[in-house]
């Protein structure tokens, strides 16, 4: 009897510890200050980039980050930390940020750096169509 309900215990508080933390960092976490390498590139492509973007964004991102970048691809779902909604990144963060961070990838989450895969003028065209995202 003490057995079980030690374990329906844990388990509760496994859920509240999970449960809390995927919510706060998905909204609330800060963004990581921009390496001095990347500080201050704003996109050399105007608006108009944002369809070849779009094109982009669809074979490479979409599966994960969802149609509308609201971190609700069917490929993100299972994964931990889960992709964040991008509409929101948009919004807080400069041009610089969002160049690095799809160049560069994020160390310890399935975001992988693009360089390589992409040329710089396509991830500056992803930043475009970011950008339209709400
Ligand atoms: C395999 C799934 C996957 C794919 C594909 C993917 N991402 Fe991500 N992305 C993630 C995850 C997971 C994170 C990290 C979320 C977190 O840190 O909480 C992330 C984070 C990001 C961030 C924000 C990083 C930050 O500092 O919070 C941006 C911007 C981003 N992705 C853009 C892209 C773009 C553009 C593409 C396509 C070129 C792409 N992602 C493809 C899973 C993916």
């Amino acid at each position: 009897m003490r057995k079980i309900f030690l374990m329906i215990v844990v388990g509760v508080l496994l859920l509240t510890a999970c449960g809390g933390s995927s919510t706060t960092s998905a909204e609330n976490a800060t963004l990581a200050p921009v390496p001095a390498d990347y500080a201050g590139l704003t996109n050399p492509l105007g608006a108009e980039a944002a369809s070849a973007g779009a094109e982009v964004f669809r074979t490479n991102c979409e599966m994960c980050h969802g149609p509308q970048g609201h971190g609700d691809g069917p490929a993100g779902q299972s994964l931990d930390p889960r992709p964040r909604n991008l509409a929101s990144i948009q919004a807080a963060s400069g041009d610089d940020f969002l160049f690095w961070r799809i160049r560069e990838g994020k160390p310890g989450t399935s975001m992988v750096a693009w360089k390589g895969i992409l040329s710089d003028e396509q991830i500056w065209q992803t930043v475009s169509f970011i950008r339209t995202l709400k």
